[in-house]
């Protein structure tokens, strides 16, 4: 499956944030901890929330899809501790499952997650954090297992804050005997989400979305659920949409976001000369004159988001001057560049963590190929801004984070064809 895009059109018109993947995909594990049924709404229709479902079903729990976007997830029982080899070496967040099933059921087996190939993604926080709480951890050829009779309540400092590690364990320490604390963990949106939703069936954390977590475990209680979980709005949908108005200087309205969550973006995309207007749930792009060139550096929320770090770099190559972008969370994530390259930017690789974009350049279409799911967003970005026809290879990859992303860019009036 390839996108074929013809680039240089302007867009104009309104479009809407989906949930937000890496909301759902939590709420999706979190059905673990419950004896009663999980209500899930403002799913997104994506790749990775079927592959998790998958993954759901094949331990025993009940999935049934309700409406458009609604999921009931009922894990009356589990059937397996081991989770499917074959999709969760598709999907990052399979880890997320582990912590869960182990608390629900004392064991879980699982391969090295797979995801994004970025750098190569270690899982030592996780490890560490189940050792902690008593959990022995069996390493075998391409698998690890994780025992415990009973997880006791600890004291665990992340060495590197952790968006997944944060969930992970605060799930696992929901169940567990005692008190837990979590000390320097990530303060993404979708971690308070997910402790609000806990906390109303019967959980007891405190300081979800700051550095420390404390959590008083239930013992092995199971959570009963009070009202439903909705996913937040994908801030970095909303976030990528920005930057395509803007480099396609063009007119668009995001809506169904919270430009809360986006405060960084929303000041830099200022800053280099974005006309934008923000209301409750939404953001309005005027068309700029001129964009300014500006440096920036990925950080932990809410700082500037590493998800947004590709897009950003597209847009600068549309600014006047020279950019330095730094990406300070991940390794390995800037190996889009050499295929942007190719499309006719200038950019230079400094050192592993950072690049110098000389702008304005003129882009040109290419065939490219995604090399994960979000440089896949900024290659279809950079096609819309290039001259010519771009064909955009290994578009699962895109597909697995954002929802119908061809038929929602072509109602802004976007020249872009899905094709087999
Ligand atoms: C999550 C998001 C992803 C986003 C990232 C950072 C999900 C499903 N994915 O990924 O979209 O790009 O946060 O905002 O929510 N690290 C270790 N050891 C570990 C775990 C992580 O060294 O055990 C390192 C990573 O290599 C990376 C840094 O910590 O350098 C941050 O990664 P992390 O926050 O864990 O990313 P994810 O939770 O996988």
């Amino acid at each position: 499956m390839k996108f074929v895009v013809r680039g240089g059109k302007k867009l104009r018109g309104e479009i809407e944030v989906k949930g937000a993947k890496n909301s759902a995909l939590k709420a999706q594990a979190a059905s673990l901890l419950f004896e009663t049924p999980v209500e899930i709404g403002n799913l997104p229709q994506i790749e990775d929330v079927s592959r998790m479902n998958e993954l759901l079903t094949d331990i025993g729990v009940q999935a049934e899809v309700r409406g458009e976007r609604g999921l009931r997830l009922h894990a009356a029982s589990v059937r397996r501790t081991e989770l499917n080899k074959d999709i969760a070496e598709r999907l990052r967040a399979s880890i997320v499952l582990a912590g869960p099933l182990l608390v629900r059921a004392g064991r879980a087996v699982f391969p090295h997650p797979g995801g994004c190939v970025i750098g190569k993604r270690p899982i030592d926080a996780f490890l560490d954090g189940w050792k902690s709480f008593g959990a022995k951890i069996k390493e075998g050829a391409g698998f690890y297992e994780i025992k415990a009779s009973s997880l006791r309540g600890t004291d665990f400092t992340f060495r590197k804050v952790s968006v997944t590690g944060t969930e992970t364990l605060m799930m696992t320490a929901a169940l567990a005997r005692g008190k837990t604390i979590l000390r320097n963990t990530a303060c993404e949106p979708e971690i308070p989400s997910l402790a609000e939703f806990l906390n109303r069936s019967g959980a007891h954390i405190k300081g979800a979305g700051t550095p420390v977590v404390e959590i008083e475990g239930t013992g092995g209680k199971l959570l009963r659920a009070s009202g439903a979980f909705t996913v937040i709005p994908d801030r970095i949908e909303a976030g990528s949409l920005l930057v395509l108005a803007a480099a396609l200087g063009s007119k668009v309205a995001i809506t169904h976001c919270n430009p809360e969550h986006l405060s960084v973006l929303i000041s830099t995309l200022r800053d280099i000369g974005v006309p934008l207007e923000t209301g409750p749930d939404r953001v309005s792009v005027r068309e700029p004159r001129t964009l300014e060139s500006i440096d920036m550096q990925t950080r932990e929320y809410p700082g500037f988001p590493t998800d947004l770090q590709a897009p950003f770099a597209v847009l600068m190559t549309q600014a006047q001057g020279q950019s330095m972008i730094f990406e300070t969370v991940f390794d390995g994530r800037l190996n889009y560049i050499e295929e942007l390259n190719r499309m006719g930017a200038r950019i230079v690789m400094c050192d592993p963590h950072r690049i110098l974009v000389h702008g304005p350049t003129a882009l040109q279409g290419r065939e490219v190929e995604s090399p994960d799911l979000r440089a896949g967003l900024a290659f279809v970005i950079a096609a819309l801004v290039a001259r010519g026809e771009s064909h955009i290879k290994n578009v699962y990859q895109i597909d697995r984070g954002y929802e119908k992303i061809d038929e929602r860019l072509r109602k802004l009036g976007a020249d872009i064809e899905r094709i087999a």
